[in-house]
Formats: C-alpha cells, structure tokens, sequence
C-alpha cells in the first residue's frame, strides 16, 4: 500500500526519486519521504501527497546521486513526519524504506531500546533500522540479512548507509521489489510502474531475497546468503501507460479504455469453429478442471463483486457447485476442499494480502489453485498453481474499472471453458461468444454519454444516500455501482440485489434517498420492475439503467440511461460502465480527489 523507489547511478537522484514516487503515489499518499546519500546525508520527509514532499526538495535538496524515497499508506502509527518513512538509525547513518508489516516490532522495539537504542516513531518499521544498525559490522547487507531473519511478517525494503556510497541493500517477503538495470545505473521500486520511464530491463525479486544494487549492476543472494542466478527480462509496459494523456483524471482514462481493454482481453481467446474459449494459462490443468466439482472464488472489493457474478456465470454454464467468498473470510470457514475443488482467486493488483492469504490456504488444503490477475508477475500470479491475466493495462486510478469490466469478461470465457466439455452445445458457445466480441462498441456507444451522465450527476450528486439495486446478473453491479460511489465520491450507497429490498431497506426509501434500478430487459425484468413500483409507490426518486429503446418504464422513473442489447449473460459488462461515469461526475462536481480518494490505497497489502 505504500510505494517505495530507490536510485544509484549517474543523474540527479532527487529528480529520479521524485518522480517515481509519484507515479507510485496511487498506491498510498498520506506522507512521503527522501534520504538522498550526500555530506552529509540530506533527509526530509512531509505529511500529504508527494507535491509536498517535491517542494520541500526543489528547495534544499542537494544533487546526490544515491537515495532511496518512500510514500505510505498508514498502518502503525498516524500519518506524521515521524512516522514517515525513510527511518534513520541512532548513527544517523542508516537509512530505510519500508512496505508491509513486522509482526513482532513490540518484541523487538523492546529489546532494542533495552540496549540502549532510542525509537523517534510510532512504526513498526522503525525496529528494522535499529536492528540493522545493531548488527552492522562494517558490511550493509549482511546486517541487513542477519536483521531479516529474526523477523516475523512481510517486507518490501531499501537501505542506504552513508559509510556505503553507491550501493542500496533491497529485500523482498510478501511485498514487492523490482530492480531495474540500466547503464551504469540501477533502479529498485515495489512497483515496475516507477521505473519504465529509465529502463526497461527488470529483475523481479522472490520471497526472502536480497539484493545489492550498485551502479549498472546488482546481485541476488538468499536471505541465507545462498547466491542466486537471475536474468534480467524487459518489461513490457512503457512509459506512457502511466501518464494521464488529455484526460483530466486516471479514472476517466481507465474508463475510457475499457472498449480496449475488453479486446485485449479476448484476444486469440476465442475460438469460433469450436465455439470455447482459448485459455493458453489453464491448458496445464486441463485434466484437473475436468474433474473439478466444486468452484470456490475468493477476492476483495470489486474482484469479489466480480466474483459474484462469477458464481452466475459458471453456474449458468456448468454444472459446478460455487461458492463465492470474501477473501478476508475465507479462513474463518471449514469450507470442505476436496481434490476435485477449485480455488479461483481474483486480484488486479496480484498483491492483495487478504486474497493472498486465502489462497495459501487453499493450497495447503491440496486445492488446485487458480489465479484472474491483471498485473504480470504480481505475487498471486506466481503462487497460484495456473491462471489467466485479465491483459486490463496499468489501473493507476484507485477507483477499479478496467480491470473490472475485463475480469467478468475472462471469467465468461472460462465458464464457457468448463462448460463446453460439459453440457453447454456448441450454438449455446458461440452465441456468448459472438456477444462478446460486440461488446468493445458497445461499450463505445455508451461512452458517448458521458456529458448527458455528467447532467445527471449534476442533479443528483447532492443526495447524501443512494440505493442501487439489481437482480441476478445485475445484483452484483448493483454493488459494484454502490461501491464506486462510496469511494470516491464520498456518498453513502446501499448496493442490494432488488427483491430483498423489501424485508428492510424499503424503510429507508422517501424523496431524499434516490434508488439507481439496474434493469435490462432480461429474464428478471418483470421482478425488478415491480419492485421499482413499489418504490415509486414511497415517492422514491428512481434512476434507470435499461436496454436501449425500452419505453416500458415511463413514467415509472425519473431518469433513463440506455444501454445496448446483449446476451443476458453479457449485460453486466455493459450496464457497470453508466454506473462509473455516475460516480465519476459525482465526485467530479463534489470537488473529491478522484483518483486518490481518502484513506485508501489502489493495492492493499495488509490483512
Ligand atoms: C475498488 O474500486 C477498490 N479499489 C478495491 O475494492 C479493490 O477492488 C480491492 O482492494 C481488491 O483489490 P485487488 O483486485 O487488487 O485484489
């Protein structure tokens, strides 16, 4: 959740860090922080978003050519310059960045200060440090070593020390590090998004291993000090995957490219004289899919509204048992896995703590485990035993969109997988999968209306709650429509599916609580439509999201967005995009931070 960017070489490294951090910013931005190697070592950090951590260095800092750099999301301690990261050792020598969590820091902190060292923050992280510091006998990153395998819990870190010019000791457990060499310069963040713009060659570092960067060159030892051998491999996003374009947001951006995002998505998918989808990540467990009886999908926030409509998909096109659970739940259940269940967890950032957790489990029960990640390389990818990239492109903005509309697209394809070699026919195959390849203009279509969504927003942004209901396929883009507004709009939305309204939501309705219906003409429209009735029947102001000439409802709502035709199926792809430019302009015209909405972060790396 927090960012962490590290520099060695030849240019200015306060211009270098600087930068990466902000495009790292999405992952947290409640304070920042710098050290930058120099005589002696400059050291600064702020509280707010980087713009105040780079005035700050535009005014003093020196052009040193070592530093490390850091901006976090607070877990231990509020967010303060003390608490920020860098932290510094009693010397004032040592310096370190630090994403993830040390569990025993109490345990540590204790014995630290018993022998004499004093503490300056409220942070976990704080301990590493001084740990380091107490074991440092002339060589950084055999201290650093030694530090790490005395502690319990997850690290993404870079250290600095002032007797060491020129080099940074980089560690990864649980929280990304990926180094980047270029000429006669190295490059370390959690996040390759912070160093395409210098170079695209990348080493992505395991679990429990450590690296030493020095300039244009670094090696790779295990935390037991065991060398490992690791090429380096070319990152295939550019630079401008992280820049905003004309866009005023990252949001709009993401949204914008969803008509993309979904061809990429289907692309060399699809097969149409079979009528199935061509997954290249699951031919490996072909057999074990042919066997499975029993689906459990696991993921946070919009992934496990995705995995929502997951549970409608495959059970609409197979004869699997599914079952969809919060990630963070996950543990607490005696959930039955047996050799033919399936574990499918889905994460855009890879990173997720929670889903991370969840699918250990999974694999520890002897579940086969499969992974929908957006981000190539990301840790879920790497530890689930097969999977698929959702292929959405870089998400920046916090709010997901992209890689929403792209994993309900990939898990249509892989219900369609599994049921054609069960009892789905090859018309019922193609059909879906024709619909599928309508979808990138319509979603175009319905892109076109973001100024008329936009007067919408204006007439209803000022509402301080919403209700947004749906059936079936719908339900869960009533939560995903709900969750959107929350987040960054700052209202409080209801996402119920339609027909519990009425043991006890309705209670709520009256002229001050709008309800959004999502409500195509589908297998349920005749259900919700009643329940929009009663509704109406409270005075209950009503937005519709409805199949392109649909003049059924009439008077019956107050507003109408139209959305094209599809399968029934299908919809979902199409009916959430209206529900994110909503939010969108909501939050637009109540003056919110779109795309680093308060208290959260874009990948949540903490149970
Ligand atoms: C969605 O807009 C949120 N930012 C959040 O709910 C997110 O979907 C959740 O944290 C899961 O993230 P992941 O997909 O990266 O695992």
């Amino acid at each position: 959740m927090c960012g962490i960017v590290a520099y060695t070489g030849k240019q200015s490294a306060r211009e270098v860090l600087i930068d990466g951090l902000k495009r790292l910013e999405y992952r947290g931005y409640d304070s920042s922080g710098i050290a930058i190697l120099n005589s002696p070592p400059y050291w600064v950090r702020t509280v707010g978003k980087v713009a105040e951590l780079e005035q700050r260095v535009w005014k003093d800092a020196p052009s040193g050519v070592v530093g490390i750099a850091h901006t976090r999301w607070a877990t231990h301690g509020k967010p303060s310059e003390n608490n920020a990261h860098p932290h510094i050792d009693c010397t004032g020598k040592i310096f370190l960045a630090h994403n993830g969590i040390i569990e025993n820091h109490l345990l540590l902190r204790k014995q630290l200060s018993a022998s004499g060292h004093t503490f300056r923050s409220e942070t976990d992280t704080e301990v590493l440090v001084h740990l380091i510091e107490s074991l440092y006998k002339g060589d950084l990153e055999a201290a650093v070593r030694k530090a790490l395998l005395r502690v319990q819990g997850t690290f993404g870190l870079a250290v600095l020390h002032a007797a060491h010019p020129g080099q940074i000791i980089v560690a990864r457990r649980g929280s990304p590090i990926v180094l980047g060499i270029g000429e006669d310069e190295s490059f370390a963040a959690s996040d390759a998004s912070a160093l395409a713009r210098h170079t695209n060659q990348v080493v992505y570092l395991e679990d429990n291993e450590v690296a030493r960067l020095e300039p244009g060159r670094f090696s790779i030892t295990t935390l037991e000090n065991r060398a490992v051998s690791r090429d380096a491999t070319t990152l295939e996003v550019g630079p401008e995957a992280m820049e905003r374009g004309s866009y005023p947001h990252f949001m709009l951006k993401e949204i914008f490219e969803q008509p993309e995002a979904v061809e990429n998505a289907l692309r060399g998918r699809v097969n149409h004289s079979e009528g199935v989808a061509r997954l290249g990540g699951l031919e490996s467990v072909q057999d074990r899919l042919q066997e499975a009886r029993h689906l459990i999908i696991v993921s946070c926030g919009t992934s496990y509204y995705a995995g929502l409509f997951a549970r409608y998909a495959f059970e609409t096109l197979t004869d699997l048992a599914v079952e969809t659970e919060l990630a963070s739940e996950f543990r607490y259940r005696k959930l039955n896995l047996r050799q033919n269940t399936v574990v499918l967890a889905i994460s855009q950032s890879g990173e997720t703590a929670d889903t991370l957790a969840a699918l250990r489990e999974a694999k520890r029960k002897g579940a086969l485990v499969l992974g929908l990640v957006n981000v190539v390389g990301s840790t879920i990818a790497r530890e689930t035993h097969a999977g698929v990239y959702s292929h959405a492109g870089i998400e920046v903005g916090v709010a997901s969109t992209k890689s929403f509309v792209t994993q309900i697209t990939i898990l249509t394809l892989m219900a369609l997988l599994m049921g054609r070699t069960r009892d789905i026919s090859y018309e019922e195959g193609a059909t879906i999968l024709r619909g599928l390849e309508r979808l990138p203009d319509q979603i175009r279509e319905i892109l076109k209306q973001s100024d008329a969504i936009r007067e919408l927003a204006r007439k209803y942004c000022n509402y301080s709650h919403f209700l947004y209901i749906g059936r079936k396929y719908q339900y869960p883009i009533a939560l995903e429509g709900a969750l959107k507004l929350k987040e960054i709009a700052y209202i409080h939305a209801e996402g119920y599916a339609a027909g519990e309204m009425k043991h006890g939501p309705i209670a709520l309705i009256d002229p001050a609580f709008p309800t959004l219906a999502i409500v195509p003409e589908d297998g349920s429209y005749e259900k919700i439509t009643s329940n929009i009735q009663e509704i109406r029947a409270r005075d209950g102001r009503i937005i519709a999201v409805t199949t392109s000439g649909n003049t059924k409802l009439g008077t019956l709502v107050d507003d109408v967005i139209e959305v094209p035709h599809n399968h029934e199926l299908l919809m979902p792809i199409l009916t959430v995009v209206p529900l994110q430019l909503f939010a969108y302009h909501c939050a637009v015209l109540r003056g919110c931070d779109v795309d680093k909405p308060r208290n959260l972060a874009k990948s949540v790396t903490v149970e």
